[in-house]
């Protein structure tokens, strides 16, 4: 694996495969690597495989490594967040990965990036975003200057940051980039604990206690699903779906109680992120087979200590008739 600080030796690097006509993959990260990011890494090997042109074209697996500010705000930890780029590169060379782009701060912003990406409110300003003002500005801004830099045919993106992939994909779509985004699945300890970086900063109790934010989703998911279930004879009575928001309220209770501080517990359509009011709506209108492709999502944030850690859980509402 070759590992790249500077901007003109990877454009050099990218327009030899692109003149050979190679496919290429990529896989931005913060570093401090996990199993989930090297099966992002695995999911681009595979892109990469299956569209190449054989030894001819052998195309191209491309990692970056960049803690980036603008996505970190004020009293967030930039500063602290974890950083070994020997240990990361040791891991991607491994793993397969062919290029590794591991910029310095100047590097990637010589000058203030007072040039942004906006994002559309209903996507950007909810959820994370309205925990983290700026941070999807930071991250859409990044991930557009790297698109430029490494000119994927295909970007892979982990659904453990659903909302971030989902904004990536529209970011994408509506400027035009011609690329693919990926959204790979979560990857998890044996308990059921999502993988982050983040994980390090938990404590030995807090780490026993880590996979409750899971488990909430999956009772609140387990919640609707039953609710909807008994419903499907009276859509009435699933247009009575303030189930949403009183199952949201009971998963937000069990996280207190559990000593946790969410900051926030909600349920959005899969398909158009939509939230709740709409959800009930569509739920209502749609004939009992379309009932039975609802997938819903629920997502959700939390401190556990001086842990912020966020999860969701992608599910069908009713089960297969
Ligand atoms: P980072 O948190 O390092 O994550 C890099 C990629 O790995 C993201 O697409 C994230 O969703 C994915 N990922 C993290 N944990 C995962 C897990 N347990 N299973 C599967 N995929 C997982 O997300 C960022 O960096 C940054 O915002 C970035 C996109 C690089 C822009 O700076």
């Amino acid at each position: 694996m070759q590992t790249l600080h500077d901007i003109a030796p990877l454009r050099a690097r990218i327009a030899a495969v692109r003149r050979a006509e190679g496919r290429i993959a990529f896989v931005p990260t913060m570093g401090s690597l996990h199993e989930g990011h090297l099966q992002l890494i695995d999911e681009a090997r595979r892109r990469v495989a299956a569209e190449s042109g054989g030894d001819s074209a052998p195309g191209l697996v491309v990692a970056s490594i960049f803690v980036n500010p603008l996505q970190f705000g004020p009293s967030e930890d930039f500063d602290s967040y974890p950083r070994d780029l020997d240990r990361d590169a040791a891991l991607l060379d491994a793993r397969g990965c062919d290029l590794l782009f591991a910029p310095s701060v100047r590097t990637m912003y010589p000058v203030a990036q007072t040039f942004r990406v906006q994002t559309p409110p209903e996507l950007g300003a909810v959820l994370e975003g309205a925990f983290r003002p700026g941070f999807f500005e930071g991250v859409c801004t990044v991930v557009l200057k790297l698109f430029n830099l490494v000119q994927p045919d295909v970007a892979i993106f982990g659904s453990k940051d659903y909302q971030q992939a989902l904004i990536v994909r529209h970011m994408v779509q509506q400027l035009g980039l011609p690329l693919d985004i990926v959204a790979a699945p979560t990857v998890r300890a044996e308990d059921g604990l999502a993988l982050s970086s983040r994980n390090a900063y938990l404590s030995a109790d807090e780490r026993a206690r880590a996979p409750q934010l899971r488990q909430t989703l999956l009772a609140l998911a387990q919640s609707l699903s039953d609710a909807a279930a008994s419903a499907v004879m009276s859509p009435a009575a699933l247009a009575a779906v303030p189930h949403i928001e009183a199952a949201q309220d009971v998963a937000l209770q069990r996280l207190r109680d559990l000593g946790w501080s969410p900051d926030y517990v909600e349920v959005r359509s899969a398909r158009d992120f939509c939230p709740p009011q709409a959800l009930s709506a569509e739920a209502v209108s749609a004939s009992p087979e379309a009932q039975a492709d609802v997938r819903w999502v629920v997502l959700a944030a939390a401190r556990l200590g001086k842990t912020r850690l966020i999860d969701n859980h992608e599910w069908q509402l009713l089960p297969p008739a």
